[in-house]
């Protein structure tokens, strides 16, 4: 799932993959494997395991070569076992790829590949892609003719490296929708590709960014470019910077900027590991969540402080909403001076995403001396939050060094949507037809927040209307009230404009007094439940002067007659449409404070981890 390394030159590719993998270890993954051009053969070497593993298995059996490609797994699609890890090969064995990304029609796929006689030889979505690419072969097509028809038939956002032992000159990269991550490294007769700039620094500074859409024919001698379509087209050579924390920003101004665009692949890493499609089934092992414990919880509290609490609300929805258990939401520092009510059926979920902030492990200190069940989802490995706790779910989303929170806070809006499915389907609260339903809609995600991605030009011209306000509201209900919270926190945080959120129906009592002309209210209003609702919120803000910034669905043709800037998101299952209606925000906050010239990694008085109550 998670990294991948590709190398072609006149050096011996082995070493190079390996230890470029071994830059990526930090992202996490659950299996290792490479494949490398040997005498006109490819040699692939994997298995489920750390990257120790993998060099044991290169070590008892080497493999020599110029050319090859390494990746390191998150198993979506399948098991971590050998025959699930990457890099995966054709019905002929002549072509290799390693992948990151979920094929969202990989059933469909299948179904027609497996009718013209394929047998597929993994469980994992990738391998529909190297079908096809044989396929194409296989009717004297090139490998970059091959892929591109490949591609085409592809649903969700990608990256992806291809080697075929017919065209050992060349390596095909490509990044299809907003996946995040496919850089070229140059040097000198030899070129290196990586989904993380880490991966290759040691050997480059001079890289190529693919933007969503292109595809590299990469040689020994550099890179050509093409889009989708196979136009050639000029790229821009980019010189990374030495110091290995401004490297890893990449192409990205600041962290939250590289962030916020991140989560394309952190959303496909949230899901790694923990989703059966074909059942339909969610599986989060470190929960260590119980059928006996699922029926015996009769309250949930979640506690967390910031960002994080404001993930809590969505997942009180969510949960309430799936699992039918109640579930209270409880800032931190408040829980742990309150005397909460809290006894062996209740689970107190702990969000956060450094694990060490002091409030929210004082609340589960809390928790642990009243006998409750301690639950926490957490990003940073090993911390307290994590080891504490009686079960945990971690995010998965890597490193977050920007202090305003983005990608920590899509992922765990996705962790409690499949904690609530689980729990659910332990309670035994939903019908199998439902349950795979909601499953399903998990592999749509990675590819909305691309899309989301996608607009982010509008959002910047939205930004630029706004940059210079004093006040802002932001309005929303339902699911998607805690997105009204945390917009206005995004906004506070790296502008220093005051923004205040606030649930959408409240406005009537108090906040309306201030709308006028000079104080923008946001309102997000996606095609979800509350919509109708939120829709009247518009018209009354409109009636009173205000300026109206509506985050809605593409497509609604009576919101944009109302609001005077829309913010568009793509339709999206209303139970994750916290992960869509909130991007285009965390860029409006980015872009706005940009513009002002702000500090926006790290912002005035902020910590990123709060370890002092
Ligand atoms: C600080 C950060 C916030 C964050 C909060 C909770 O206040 O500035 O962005 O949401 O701490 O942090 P945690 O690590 O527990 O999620």
């Amino acid at each position: 799932m998670c990294g991948i390394v590709g190398y072609i030159g006149p050096r011996d590719a082995t070493p190079i993959i390996l230890n470029g993998l071994k830059r990526l270890e930090y992202r996490g993954y659950d299996s290792a494997g490479l494949a490398v051009l040997t005498n006109g053969h490819l040699e692939i070497r994997r298995d489920a395991g750390k990257l120790d593993r993998l060099a044991a298995l290169v070590a008892e059996d080497p493999v020599e070569g110029h050319v090859g490609i390494g990746h390191t797994r998150w198993a979506t699609h399948g098991e971590p076992s050998a025959r699930n890890a990457h890099p995966h090969q054709g019905a002929t064995g002549a072509v290799v790829i390693a992948h990151n990304g979920i094929v969202e029609n990989y059933l469909e796929l299948r179904d027609e590949l497996g009718a013209e006689g394929v047998e597929f030889k993994s469980d994992t979505d990738t391998e529909v892609i190297v079908q096809l690419v044989d396929r194409y072969l296989s009717l004297g097509i090139g490998l970059v003719e091959a892929a591109r028809k490949s591609f085409r038939h592809l649903k969700g956002a990608h990256g992806i490296v291809l080697l075929s032992a017919t065209e050992p000159d060349k390596i095909v990269a490509a990044r299809i929708g907003n996946a995040g991550g496919v850089v070229v490294g140059l040097g000198e007769g030899e070129t290196f590709i990586a989904s993380d700039i880490p991966a290759i620094l040691e050997h480059t500074r001079q890289v190529v960014f693919l933007e969503s859409g292109q595809m590299a024919v990469v040689g020994r001698q550099g890179v050509e470019v093409q889009t989708l379509e196979g136009k050639t087209i000029p790229f821009e050579v980019h010189n990374v910077a030495w110091d290995p924390v401004a490297a890893e920003k990449g192409e990205y101004r600041h962290f939250m900027d590289k962030e916020i665009h991140e989560q394309v692949r952190s959303l496909t890493d949230t899901i790694a590991g923990r989703v059966d499609f074909e059942a339909g089934r969610v599986r989060l092992p470190q929960l260590n969540l119980t059928r006996d414990l699922a029926c015996r919880i009769q309250k949930v509290i979640i506690t967390a402080c910031g960002t994080a609490a404001h993930a809590g609300m969505v997942g009180k929805v969510l949960i309430e909403r799936i699992a039918r258990v109640p579930v209270e939401v409880d800032i931190a520092s408040e829980f742990r001076y309150r005397d909460p009510i809290v006894d062996e059926n209740t689970v107190v979920l702990a969000i956060s995403q450094s694990g060490e902030t002091a409030d929210t492990l004082a609340a589960m200190e809390e928790t642990r001396l009243k006998g409750g069940v301690l639950w926490s989802i957490v990003n940073a490995i090993g911390s307290q939050a994590m080891r504490i706790a009686d079960g945990y779910i971690s995010m998965q989303t890597g490193p977050e060094i920007g202090v305003a929170s983005t990608k920590a806070y899509t992922a765990p809006l996705v962790d409690l949507y499949m904690l609530a499915v689980l729990l659910a389907d332990l309670r035994g609260v939903l019908s199998d037809k439902e349950r795979r339903r909601l499953v399903a809609d998990l592999a749509l995600v990675p590819d909305l927040a691309g899309h989301c991605l996608d607009r982010e030009a509008e959002v910047e011209r939205v930004a630029f209307a706004l940059k210079d306000v004093k006040h802002c509201i932001y309005l929303g209900r339902g699911i998607n009230m805690p997105t009204a919270y945390e917009g206005a926190l995004k906004l506070k945080e790296i502008s220093y404009i005051h923004a205040e959120g606030y649930p959408a129906g409240e406005m009537k009592h108090g906040p309306i007094a201030l709308i006028d002309r000079d104080m923008p209210v946001v309102v997000i209003a996606p095609r979800d439940p509350w919509y109708e609702k939120m829709f009247s919120q518009i018209e009354q803000a409109k009636a009173r002067g205000g300026i109206v910034v509506a985050v809605a669905t593409e497509g609604d043709e009576t919101i944009a007659k109302f609001a005077d800037q829309v913010l568009w998101v793509p339709p999206t299952p209303w139970m994750l449409s916290p992960v869509t209606t909130v991007i285009p925000l965390q860029m409006l906050a980015y872009h706005i404070a940009a513009l002002r010239g702000l500090d926006v990694d790290q912002p005035r008085n902020l910590a990123k981890s709060v370890t002092v109550e």
